[in-house]
Formats: C-alpha cells, sequence, structure tokens
C-alpha cells in the first residue's frame, strides 16, 4: 500500500526534505531554504516530525481532490507526502486508536491559512467517518452537514476583508466535534472567542465590515428591503468606512445565498432568520443616526426621521432611545449611598461613540447568540470522544496596538506556551521522570511572558488594568494616565518596557508596543447602563433575550472586565487542549501582498524563528518519536508474537513489561531504536512505530482475507457443487438413454439370434466333450448369416449352378475340400460351396484362356444328405455323407452353420461322428481315411497325406462359459464397457459415441463400478487369425455340429483394417469400432449384421476365408478381379424425411452416422427404435429414432 502514492507526488520527489528533522545543518537558513525551494515548486507541506508546517499558496492547487484525500485514508505519517490530510487522519486514527481526545491546533499570522486549514480537516473528518453515501445514520449525516455548513454561516458574520485577508476571521474558534462508539460524528460545539467588534462600526481604508451586512444590502428580498430600509451598501455609514464596497472575485449576493442555505441546514427557523435580518437592518440604521453639535457642548439626532426608524427596527420607544442617544445617565453618590439620578448632555463626539457602542453591543450579541444556536443544534447529551481544531488569529503587529491586539498576542503566547509544554518541556521532563538517557536541548520557554501578561503575583498587565478600571470606576478621565504609572512595576519583568504613554512587550514572536489610551475603556467592556435599559425594554423579544444582563450595576461585585474574561477564557481552552492529544499545524504566510509564487525570505524568516521551528527540530531529533505505558503497548500489538496472541486473542499471562519485550523480540526491533523507562516504553523514529503499525494492520487484513478467501472458496464449491450435480443428472439422462439402447440393442441381436442359439444348443451337445475346440467357435452364439457370398448378386455362381440358379440360396462361404485326384495324393482345393434349399452345390473357379471361369465342381441335393463326421480336434473339417456314391469333406469357418442349416432344411437331426479318424467315400464304393493328429508345428492345418496336423486346441470339455472366465480374455471381452467409464465432466448433449467408449455414468466419480456393466461374451486376446484345415481323415462317426466360429465379439481395440465382408471386398472402417462382445450361452449380441469373419479385437489381419485365400486378394492367376455387383436396392417407399436432433456416431456398420441437423430419408420402420434411414449421399444405415424427428 505504501507504493501506491499520489501522482502528485511523484512530481515532487527530490524537491526539498518532506520531513525538516533530517535536514543535514539545523539552522534557520536550512529551514528557510528547505521551504523555499518547496514553495517554489507548489509544494506547501513540510514537516517537523509530527509537525506539520503549511506554507499558504495564495493561489488553488489541486492538491485536496477526493482521490488525493481517499490515498490518504488508513495511512501513517511517513508513508505519504506531509499534507493537512495526513494530520487529518493521524488526529482521527489516534482517537480510534488511543481512544483519547484530539486536538489540532492551528496558528500562524493573520492571512496565513489557519481557516482553510482548520475546514480541510473538517472536511476530511467528514468524509472519512461514519458509512460513506449512506444515509442510514441520519443523525450523523445531520451532524457532518452542520459542521460543514457552519463555516460560511459564521464566517458571514464573522469574517471580514482585512488588509492582510480577503476572508479574515475577526473572532477565535474552537470547534469540538463529538464521535459515537462508531466514530461517527453525533455532535459538537463550538467556543468562540473575542470578536473584533470594532468593526463593526469602523474600518481601515481598504477594510470592510463583518460580510454579512455586504452580502444583506445586495441580497436582500424585495420584501426585505421594503420591511427593514435596506439599500445598496454604500447607503449605510458603517459600511463605508473602509470605501470598500466589494471583493475581488467573491459575489457577495452568491454568498449570501450560501449563508442563508446555511442557516436552513443548521435549523435556523424563517423567524429567526428574521429577527437576525431585522437587528442587522437596526444596526446599519443605528450607523445612520448622526449627531449635530449644540452649544453647551450638547449634541442632538440630526434626522429624526431615521431616528424613529431605528426605534421602529429594535421596537423601542422614540423618545426613550432619543435621551439615551442624547444623554447619560448620572447619579450622585455620597460614599456607598445612592444619590439622585440625572442626566448629562452628550457632546458630538461622546453622542457618537454612545451610538457606536450600541451597535457593537447588539452584533457582538447576536454573534453570540449565533454560535449557541449552532451549539444548540450540534448539542449532543452523549459523552464521546472530541477532536477539537482550533482556528484563532494569529499573533498581530501593527503601526498601533492596542487593547485588541495585545488580548490577541496573549492568547498565541498561551498556545506557544501549550506548544512547548507539549513538544520542548513535558518531552524532556517525561524522559527524566522515566530515566531515559537523553541530551537536553536548551530552548526558549515563554511563560515569562505569559506571567507579564497575565501574572497575579508579581501582578501583571491584566491585573493591573483591572485595578485600574476599578479605581476609576465610571470616570474614565485620568484613567490612562493612571495606567501608565502603575504599569510601571512590570518593568521587573525582562520582556517588559515603557515608552512613554505606551508599553511594549517583548513577545515570543516579536517586540510590540501597545498604546495606553483607550487600554482601561476597552477593558471594562461594560454596557451603558442607559443603552440596556432601552433594550431591555424592546417589545423584540429576541433582542431583549440577547441582553438578560442585571441592570444593577452598583452593586458591591465587580464588574467583569474584558482582561479577566479572556485570562478565563484562555485559561479554559488551555485546559481543554491540555487534556487532548495535540497536533500541531503551523501556518506561515509568504510574503504580505496575498500574492502567489512570491516568497519574501525575511517575512518567512521572522515567522520560522518565533514559532521555534528550530528548537522543535532539535528536540525531535533528540528525543523519541513515541512513548506509552506498558500496558497500552501490549495491548496494542500483543497480535505481533506469538507468546503473547493466538488467534486474535491475547494470551499473555506476565506482567506487561515482559509482554513488551517479547512483542519487541519478535519484530527483531534494534536496541538502540527504543527504550524502556519506568513505566512507559519510548521508541525512537516514527517509522518503527509505522512498521509495528502495519504489522499489526496487516495481521488483521490477513484474516479478512482469509476469512474472504474461505468463503469465496465456499461460494465457488457451491457452483461446483450445483454444476456437478446438474452434469451427473444430465449423465444420468443420458446413461439411462444408453442403457435402454444398449437393453434394446442386446435384445434386437437377442431376438435375432435366438433360433440359432437353440440350434447351437442342439449342437453343442453333440460336440461336447467330444471334439477339442476352436477358440472362436466357443466364443459366442451368433446369428447365421447364411449367404455369405451374396450368390443371388453373383451372376456367374448362377450361371455356374445352371438350373439350380433359381433355388433359395441357404448357405454360401469360402471353403476347401479334400479332391482326390487320380495319380497323386489327395489334397486340399479352395471352392465356393453354396447349399439351397434343394442342393449343396460346390463350384471351383478354373482359369479358361486367361478368364476366370466358375464351373460346377459338385451338386449334391439336400435330401441325400445322411450324417455328419468331425475330427476330435480343434479344426474346421466337416464331412458330409451322403447317399450318394461319395461324400463331401469340406475344411470351413461356418461347419456348425453348414450343419445345422441342413438339419434344418431336412427337419431333424442328422447323426453325427466324432472320431479322431474320419472315413468317407471319396468314390463310389471306395473309402478314404483322413486321420487328424496333434502337430503343434502347425498353427495352420497341414494336410498330407490323407493326415490333417492340426494344433491342440482348447479341451474338449470346455463350456463356451469357461472360455468367458478365462483370466486372460476377461479385460477385452466386452463390446459393451466392461467398467462404467469415467465421467468426463463435461456432457454434452446425448451423441452416440462408440459402445467401447465410455458411457458417462450417473454419479460422475471416477470409480468404476465395481461391477462391470451387462458384460457379454468374452473374445480371446490374441485371436486365432486363421482356421486350421487339418489333414488326416477320420473315421466317420456321429459328425456334430459345431458352434460358429468368429462371431462378432465387442473389443475395445478399434479394428484397424479392413475388415472383410462375406462375398465382397475389404471394406475400410472409418471409425473404430468397438463392438459388443458376443454373450455366452445367455446373452445375444450384436444388433446389426453380423460379421462372421473378425474375431474380438482383431487388430491386423483379414480374417481368412474359406478356401484359404482372403477375399480381398484377386484369386491367384485370374487376370481380372471379379466385379461385385451392387446389392438390389430396397423399394422405394413414399418419402419420409427426418430431421436429425442431434449427432449420431455409428456403433455398427450398419448404423449410419449422421450430424445434427442433417435430413434423412426413411426407409424402413425397422422397429420402434431402430429405422433404417438413407441420407441425401444415397447411403443408408440403421438409426436410432430417438435421435430423429419426423418432418412432416
Ligand atoms: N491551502 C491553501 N490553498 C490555497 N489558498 C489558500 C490556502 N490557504 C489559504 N489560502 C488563501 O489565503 C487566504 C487566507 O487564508 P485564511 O485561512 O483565511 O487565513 P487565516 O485564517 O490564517 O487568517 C484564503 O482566503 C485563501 O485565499
Ligand atoms: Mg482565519
Amino acid at each position: 500500500m505504501a507504493n501506491k502514492k499520489p501522482e502528485w507526488n511523484n512530481a515532487m520527489k527530490n524537491e526539498g526534505l518532506d520531513d525538516m528533522t533530517l535536514l543535514s545543518k539545523v539552522t534557520n537558513d536550512q529551514i528557510l531554504d528547505n521551504l523555499k525551494k518547496r514553495f517554489e515548486k507548489d509544494i506547501i507541506y513540510t514537516s517537523i516530525g509530527d509537525v506539520l508546517i503549511a506554507v499558504n499558496p495564495f493561489k488553488q492547487i489541486p492538491i485536496y481532490t477526493d482521490e488525493i484525500l481517499e490515498d490518504y485514508v488508513g495511512k501513517s505519517r511517513i508513508e505519504l507526502p506531509p499534507h493537512v490530510f495526513s494530520v487529518a487522519e493521524q488526529t482521527y486514527r489516534s482517537m480510534i486508536n488511543e481512544k483519547e481526545n484530539q486536538c489540532v491546533i492551528i496558528s500562524g499570522e493573520s492571512g496565513a491559512g489557519k481557516t482553510e486549514t482548520a475546514k480541510l480537516i473538517m472536511r476530511y473528518i467528514a468524509q472519512v467517518s461514519g458509512e460513506k453515501g449512506s444515509t442510514s445514520n441520519k443523525k450523523v449525516e445531520h451532524i457532518k452537514s452542520i459542521i460543514l455548513e457552519t463555516n460560511p454561516l459564521l464566517e458571514a458574520f464573522g469574517n471580514a476583508k482585512t488588509l492582510r485577508n480577503n476572508n479574515s476571521s475577526r473572532f477565535g474558534k474552537y470547534f469540538e466535534i463529538q464521535f459515537n462508539k462508531t466514530n461517527e460524528p453525533e455532535g459538537g460545539k463550538i467556543t468562540n472567542y473575542l470578536l473584533e467588534k470594532s468593526r463593526v462600526t469602523w474600518q481601515l481604508n481598504g477594510e470592510r465590515n463583518f460580510h454579512i451586512f455586504y452580502q444583506f444590502c445586495k441580497g436582500a428580498t424585495k420584501k426585505e428591503q421594503d420591511e427593514f430600509g435596506i439599500y445598496g451598501p454604500e447607503n449605510f455609514a458603517y459600511l463605508a468606512k473602509g470605501n470598500t464596497l466589494d471583493i475581488d472575485g467573491v459575489d457577495d449576493v452568491e454568498e449570501f445565498q450560501l449563508t442563508r442555505n446555511a442557516m436552513n441546514v443548521i435549523g435556523i427557523t424563517a423567524q429567526e432568520q428574521h429577527n437576525i435580518f431585522k437587528l442587522l437592518a437596526a444596526i446599519l440604521w443605528i450607523g445612520n443616526i448622526e449627531f449635530k453639535e449644540l452649544p453647551g457642548d450638547k449634541s442632538q439626532v440630526s434626522d429624526q426621521s431615521v431616528l424613529d426608524f431605528v426605534s421602529q427596527l429594535i421596537e423601542v420607544p422614540n423618545n426613550f432611545l432619543k435621551t439615551a442617544l442624547e444623554f447619560r445617565q448620572m447619579e450622585t453618590r455620597h460614599g456607598n449611598q445612592r444619590g439622585t439620578q440625572y442626566n448629562v448632555p452628550l457632546n458630538k463626539t461622546q453622542a457618537q461613540s454612545g451610538r457606536d457602542a450600541l451597535a457593537k453591543a447588539i452584533y457582538d450579541r447576536l454573534f453570540n447568540w449565533l454560535v449557541l444556536r449552532i451549539n444548540k443544534a450540534m448539542e449532543n447529551p452523549n459523552k464521546g470522544l472530541l477532536i477539537g481544531v482550533l482556528d484563532i488569529y494569529g499573533f498581530e503587529v501593527f503601526d498601533k496596538n492596542g487593547f485588541d491586539q495585545m488580548v490577541i498576542n496573549y492568547i498565541n503566547e498561551k498556545l506557544q506556551q501549550i506548544f512547548i509544554e507539549f513538544t520542548l518541556k513535558m518531552e524532556q521532563e517525561e524522559y527524566v521522570r522515566e530515566g531515559i538517557k537523553w541530551e537536553p536541548i536548551q530552548y526558549f520557554d515563554n511563560k515569562i511572558v505569559c506571567e507579564l501578561i497575565e501574572g497575579k503575583n508579581p501582578p501583571g498587565i491584566f491585573s493591573i488594568l483591572d485595578d485600574v478600571c476599578r479605581a476609576v470606576h465610571s470616570q474614565s478621565e485620568g484613567a490612562d494616565q493612571s495606567l501608565i504609572q502603575r504599569i510601571a512595576v512590570c518593568k521587573a519583568n525582562p520582556h517588559f518596557d515603557t515608552r512613554g504613554n505606551a508599553f511594549c512587550v517583548k513577545h515570543y514572536a516579536g517586540d510590540v508596543t501597545y498604546e495606553g489610551p483607550g487600554m482601561i475603556e476597552k477593558n471594562k467592556d461594560t454596557l451603558l447602563k442607559d443603552h440596556l435599559e432601552i433594550l431591555q425594554m424592546s417589545g423584540n423579544s429576541f433582542l431583549t433575550a440577547l441582553f438578560p444582563d442585571e441592570i444593577d450595576q452598583d452593586s458591591k461585585k465587580l464588574p467583569t472586565t474584558a482582561g479577566f474574561k479572556i485570562k478565563t477564557q484562555a485559561a479554559e481552552l488551555v485546559s481543554t487542549l491540555m487534556k487532548s492529544t495535540p497536533h500541531y499545524i503551523r501556518c506561515l504566510k509568504p510574503n504580505d501582498v496575498k500574492k502567489p509564487n512570491v516568497f519574501e525570505g525575511p517575512r518567512v524568516m521572522h515567522q520560522i524563528k518565533y514559532l521555534g521551528l528550530l528548537d522543535n527540530i532539535k528536540v525531535r531529533r533528540a528525543g523519541f518519536a513515541y512513548r506509552t505505558l506498558f500496558q497500552k503497548f501490549l495491548e496494542r500489538y500483543y497480535l505481533l508474537s506469538d507468546k503473547t496472541c493466538y488467534a486474535a486473542n491475547m494470551i499473555w499471562k506476565g506482567d506487561p513489561l515482559s509482554g513488551c519485550r517479547a512483542i519487541l523480540a519478535s519484530q527483531n526491533v534494534d536496541a538502540t531504536h527504543f527504550q524502556i523507562g519506568k513505566s512507559k516504553i519510548f521508541i525512537r523514529y516514527p517509522e518503527m512505530l509505522f512498521s509495528l503499525e502495519e504489522t499489526r494492520e496487516r495481521y488483521w487484513h490477513d484474516m479478512a482475507s482469509r476469512i474472504k478467501n474461505a468463503y469465496r472458496n465456499y461460494k465457488s464449491f457451491q457452483e461446483e457443487c450445483s454444476n456437478r450435480i446438474k452434469n451427473a443428472f444430465r449423465n444420468y439422462k443420458l446413461y439411462k438413454v444408453r442403457c435402454a439402447q444398449t437393453i434394446q440393442g442386446y435384445y434386437r441381436a437377442w431376438k435375432q439370434a435366438s433360433p440359432y442359439f437353440d440350434m447351437r444348443a442342439k449342437n453343442e451337445q453333440l460336440i461336447q466333450n467330444r471334439k477339442e475346440r476352436n477358440r472362436f467357435s466357443v466364443l459366442s452364439v451368433r446369428k447365421f448369416f447364411g449367404d455369405y457370398l451374396d450368390v443371388r448378386s453373383q451372376g456367374y455362381f448362377l450361371d455356374a449352378m445352371a438350373e439350380g440358379r433359381n433355388e433359395e440360396v441357404i448357405f454360401s462361404a469360402k471353403c476347401q475340400v479334400v479332391v482326390h485326384p487320380i495319380l497323386s495324393a489327395n489334397k486340399l482345393s479352395p471352392r465356393f460351396l453354396i447349399v439351397t434349399k434343394q442342393h449343396i452345390y460346390t463350384i471351383k473357379l478354373k482359369q479358361k484362356k486367361n478368364l476366370a471361369t466358375y464351373l460346377l465342381d459338385r451338386k449334391i441335393p439336400v435330401s441325400d444328405v445322411n450324417a455328419f463326421s468331425f475330427s476330435n480336434l480343434a479344426d474346421n473339417f466337416i464331412f458330409i455323407h451322403t447317399a450318394q456314391e461319395f461324400d463331401l469333406a469340406v475344411v470351413c469357418d461356418f461347419k456348425t452353420e453348414i450343419m445345422a442349416l441342413l438339419n434344418q432344411q431336412k427337419g431333424t437331426q442328422l447323426p453325427v461322428n466324432i472320431n479322431q479318424q474320419i472315413q468317407y467315400f471319396k468314390k463310389k464304393s471306395s473309402n478314404n481315411t483322413i486321420t487328424f493328429v496333434k502337430d503343434e508345428m502347425h498353427k495352420e492345418v497341414f494336410f498330407k497325406k490323407n493326415q490333417a496336423h492340426i494344433a491342440t486346441g482348447l479341451p474338449a470339455s470346455t463350456p463356451i462359459n469357461k472360455v468367458r472366465k478365462n483370466p486372460s480374455v476377461k479385460n477385452t471381452s466386452s463390446g459393451v464397457p466392461k467398467q462404467i467409464p469415467k465421467f468426463s465432466g463435461t456432457v454434452p448433449k446425448p451423441s452416440a459415441k462408440p459402445m467401447g467408449k465410455p458411457m458417462p455414468q450417473p454419479g460422475g466419480g471416477p470409480k468404476p463400478m465395481a461391477k462391470p456393466m451387462a458384460q457379454p461374451g468374452g473374445a480371446p486376446q490374441k485371436p486365432m487369425a486363421k482356421p486350421m484345415p487339418q489333414p488326416g481323415g477320420a473315421p466317420m462317426s456321429k459328425p456334430l455340429p459345431q458352434p460358429g466360429a468368429g462371431a462378432p465379439v465387442g473389443g475395445a481395440k478399434p479394428m484397424a483394417k479392413p475388415m472383410p465382408q462375406p462375398g465382397g471386398g475389404p471394406k475400410p472402417m472409418a471409425k473404430p469400432m468397438a463392438q459388443p462382445g458376443a454373450p455366452v450361452a445367455k446373452q445375444p449380441v450384436g444388433r446389426g449384421t453380423p460379421m462372421p469373419s473378425q474375431p474380438n479385437g482383431g487388430p491386423s489381419k483379414p480374417m481368412p476365408q474359406p478356401g484359404g485365400t482372403p477375399m480381398a486378394k484377386p484369386t491367384p492367376g485370374a487376370p481380372k478381379p471379379v466385379a461385385m455387383k451392387p446389392k438390389p436396392q430396397a423399394p422405394s417407399q413414399p418419402t419420409v424425411q427426418m430431421l436429425a436432433l442431434y449427432d449420431y456416431d455409428a456403433n455398427q456398420p450398419d448404423e449410419l452416422t449422421f450430424k445434427e441437423g442433417d435430413v434423412l430419408t426413411l426407409v424402413k420402420k425397422v422397429d420402434a427404435d431402430w429405422w433404417l434411414a438413407q441420407n441425401t449421399s444415397g447411403t443408408k444405415g440403421m438409426v436410432p429414432s430417438v435421435y430423429l424427428e419426423v418432418q412432416k
């Protein structure tokens, strides 16, 4: 926070020293130099430790903006450049922290800027205290506005243009603001001192009366003008004495509005305002009463009409008023006995002076009433802490100085005393008391001057004045002479001397010669009895209330003198100030011409000297910036040490001093930076104190930010939770859809496969325990596809089938058959095997004139088939025994399917023989035996000399579910996710992902579900790439059907390579496909067209085709690839358009991928959930109906 300084500060870097305590040489010249350097750069504030020095710039400098004010809030003195806001901040903050009353003492000559400074302090406090902008506490806001509005009001009535200052305060004031427990202003009080009432009747040339008269004369309403006889100021004698009616740059009419507004804010009623203006008018009109000289040293009011108007305004009968003005009531006295009263006529001068006294008395009382009225508005019965701001006229020296100047200078002496007491004397005394090591500083103590003025024994000037007043009583003749004689006793004081009719006092601020004549009169300050009488008979209660004085002046009681009053007030003020912590602002006046940018060296030097800035610096440098009681220090800084504080609570149980030491030790404070006294701890440098403060602040700040962070975390946790719940719910919904889809899929697959399941179950029994198992055979039940070669669309097959071309094909596949060449050994030869409802065909490919030609090899009526044989090993041989001359020995992946279909066709279960040797008829009545031998050398069937070499398969007893349980298979087997996948965190709209991919799971947790969901048939980790034909014949026994091999099984691995399609070339699959595993024994799997050839997860090789040649490759030797005919299209239906609501990625090869917004054409509603559709490029496939919206 310390590095954020107001802009203007940066510009003033290196422009003299901010704090003159740091001057290299402590001399008055250095001080002057520093101030001058800064003044020239418009840096008007400089400090000496806590004391602020302000040099009046006599121009507006933009350093009082709200932004700059805000900058000072909460900052310690050294954090920002010296400023009146900084003093205000320290004052306010000390009040809060120390719980003690504070005061700001602003001193300086007239025009040095005291009042402006006081206003800035008020503004700062009003602005930073209480809740900003809140109107929750009406009272606080009200008090604040009164505090701010008293300025324009009191300035109107108490300020005037003087030669030194266009807005010179002609009274002193001490403004106390009272704070409530939450440190908001809740009340206030003004004490006013010595209004310069002589100004009401007389001004120096170039000066004005109090502002309010000019404002009133220029701004009065028509009604007021008529009622009070108000005209322009030039018409009133009292306003024209100084020949100055206006002030440059000041609009009195405008100011009058502000004054009236201030009255309203403060709550001065319309009636009260009326009374005030009536009295103001009366004063003006009193001033216009002229006297003419009459013979016999008498005088007479010149213009009766003026007198009449005045008597009308003050509501006193005109004859009484006339008498009071023209005569003085006298009384004969005989010792203590009262005599007779008689009227003594007044000469013109006496009459004029009496008239002026009347006007001054009224104004003085009016001003006091105003202050009391403001106080009433700010009154608060509660007791609270106070901040007082003292703005009192500064030291004055004129060519001729009288009683007023002496009083003013006396007050300034008293203030200087307090300053010395606080900054110099008390400080040093305290060091002695506390036993602090310390080098005493010599300084001038002005106590002796105060004694000279206020002392009783020996009598001071005020005492002598009072004595003389008493002695001369109502006679003024000879009084002045008497004073000069008696005051000579003061010569014993070295600060006093007499000069003829005058005397000289050596003030701390300089020598001042006071004129003797007039002093006694001024000191008496008693209202003429005649005047008091007529004012008290006024019909205007407002006026009579201003003069509640006792009429009887003959009592033994001594009348109070002005000197006595001022002494009492000064003593009260001093005692108030001494009860508060003082803050000093010393205002300096750079020139006497009120001009900006003029720095008169000697003028400033004079002020530097009498303000004692040099001593101030010296004491400061030698002393300690801060001291406080051990207990107080502990209470304030216990947060700083973990020995004294735990979780912001004070835990110190020992004595306060040891606690203080623990705190200082925790902060590594250098031993030379503090001293321990008897009851107090003394901190030498303010910087150290500020650093303690900052650490303390930071503690709270850290606490606050911890709470803030915790709250923020809590909020974001809340949000995160709600997001998660939302996501989880969405996932759950999606999951439900997926589950339903999965179940539907399985159900569909099961529906399709279930007939074969039964078929297989039957066959299974025949094979069980009798034949070693091919891994693929035991994996699952698959749907029998039958016509793998799509014979109907292959004209060359149909051609080869000749007259059988119209028969219904129930099965077709590539295979190998055992051929029996006449002169050579039996061997395997590729064939196409086609089974129709009527016949079994084997078709071979022959090269004829470089053309591949399909020729019918054999044709066996289905009705002739009467048995099947299988080896007992894990091969793909099937021997189809017939009633014909010879049998058919076939090697085919789909041996079980062949058997099953033929059985079905025949409507019976033909016998099955399983043996190690299979015998069959290779020709009419010619037997051939193939022996099946185990041979691990050959992973694929090796057929030679009627021996089929077969690698060991799974044990014959292997049930299908046993395979599924095989741990090596377990984790790769499922097509449906084997574990419920991770929750990804973001769930988009339902877009069908491949089933093998993670499926969002309700709950969204990262944990896998303990039990995999619906885990259908497993797949071997390493698929056996090719079926192995086996050599060797076996004696024909009962052939048993086998479960379908190469059932479509799910796997997590994508199919990287093209998957051969039955009867077609390799068709690349664009997307990795994860297929549902084939269910074993129970659950049929696979929704779409089964893929007979690709074992689960088969990563690399195309599935070998019966006959040993992958379909992908052209048949060896065949010059022309066999062209595939397009499949016949489904008959067209009336078009129904469907709009895709979401993206869908095909999960199965028979499905169609589409994007949200695509338009598809309905081909067929296969069932409620799955429809056959065609996209715009003509591709057909199954689509989930829930993703689509049928367009009307
Ligand atoms: N900080 C300031 N910035 C600008 N002008 C100032 C400042 N302080 C005083 N002045 C000018 O000096 C004049 C006299 O100031 P004021 O406070 O009335 O003096 P004092 O109260 O000491 O007699 C003001 O009217 C104003 O024009
Ligand atoms: Mg002032």
